[in-house]
């Protein structure tokens, strides 16, 4: 018998971590592969609007989802190949993030160390390229399988075929195409570890180590992100909300003549800078500024929070005003990074 589970008007407070009332018209969940391919088959797969939910980490709903909600249960991990300089693992889209972070390293596995604890699933990791603490997930990304809507296939994309870029991939720039089902990553056994970005040396110090393994990495960063990003579990957030915007490196020079405290960091494109959205954001006053249950997180200026019963539009709202401060004083555009539903930008 296959699992897939078809529910009309389905609440989903309490499946995004900013806990905003919405309902979806209708749920499919997934169990099994049965069900994937059942799934597959049905009429709201081949066209229509679709939104692809994990743990609802990286979302918005500032109304309610048109169509079509997909949420794939699906938890298994398979190591295809594995040798003295490491392995090829295979986790399915539903497996949770952290879960999975801490299977490798328990498995002698390095290169996830620095996104501990980053919420969400698998299947969402490559779609917004999660990153945290000097790495990004795509570098260790060897092939995404998912489904293409347009072509009804279910392909395999090698790590170029996916796109990675800041929090960007394929996945995110057509989300009403693909559906990720699973995610193989390529690990070493070995690698340089990370510990140079802001804190974590200093983390590991305070933990008296001086000689780091991955999984002490990944232990400073748990100890960090529990201490400056709110927890989901205790009021509604998604994480940084906004991108830490990308500028001519011209125009992030002339800002550090006027605000020689402003964080830049490099970018991809040699040409370009990253700013510090929390930065700027903090100096036009947003940090722990609250309207109703609509706030900006006092730990972290880049998270939104709701404080108990805030809608997703007058988050959206809030978003806005922040963007549009930070706009008016610095000259740049700050974007949102999770997928926003009911509303453009
Ligand atoms: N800062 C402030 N005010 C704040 C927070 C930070 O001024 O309230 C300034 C400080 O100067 C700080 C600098 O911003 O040194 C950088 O802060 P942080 O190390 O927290 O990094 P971030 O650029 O603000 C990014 C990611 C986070 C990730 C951290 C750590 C984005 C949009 N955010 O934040 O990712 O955890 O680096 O690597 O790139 C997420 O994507 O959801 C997320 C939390």
């Amino acid at each position: 018998m296959s699992s897939l589970r078809l529910l009309e008007h389905a609440p989903l407070v309490a499946r995004n971590t900013l806990r905003v009332p919405a309902t979806a018209p209708l749920l499919a969940q997934v169990r099994d592969r049965a069900a994937l391919e059942e799934l597959l088959g049905h009429a709201g797969m081949r066209g229509g609007p679709l939104l692809v939910l994990g743990e609802g980490s990286n979302l918005l709903l500032a109304g309610d989802p048109q169509g079509l909600v997909v949420q794939l249960d699906l938890r298994g991990i398979d190591v295809l190949h594995e040798g003295d300089d490491g392995a090829l693992v295979r986790a399915e889209a539903g497996v949770g993030w952290n879960d999975f972070v801490h299977w490798t390293l328990g498995r002698r596995l390095e290169g996830l160390e620095n996104l501990a604890l980053i919420p969400g699933h698998v299947g969402a990791a490559p779609v917004q390229n999660i990153g945290a603490y000097g790495t990004e997930v795509g570098e260790f990304v060897a092939t995404v399988e998912a489904f293409d809507r347009s072509s009804g296939q279910l392909c395999r994309l090698d790590h170029a075929a996916c796109g990675f870029a800041y929090r960007d991939s394929v996945f995110k720039r057509e989300p009403e195409r693909w559906i990720v089902v699973a995610v193989e990553f390529r690990l070493p056994r070995h690698h340089t570890l990370r510990t140079d970005y802001a804190g974590i040396g200093e983390e590991l110090a305070a933990m008296g180590i001086d000689r780091p393994r991955a999984a002490h990495v990944a232990e400073a960063v748990i100890r960090l992100r529990t201490r400056k990003l709110p927890d989901p579990a205790q009021i509604g957030n998604a994480g940084s909300f906004f991108k830490n915007p990308q500028v001519d490196a011209a125009l992030a020079a002339a800002l550090r003549v006027q605000y020689p405290q402003l964080p830049v960091y490099p970018a991809a494109d040699p040409a370009q800078r990253k700013l510090s959205a929390a930065w700027m954001i903090e100096a036009c006053g947003w940090k722990g500024h609250r309207e109703g249950d609509a706030g900006i997180s006092a730990q972290h200026s880049l998270v939104l929070v709701n404080h108990g019963h805030a809608t997703g539009a007058q988050l959206l709202e809030l978003a806005r005003r922040v963007a549009a401060s930070v706009r008016d004083r610095f000259g740049v555009a700050i974007e949102p990074e999770p997928r926003i539903i009911g509303a453009t930008w």
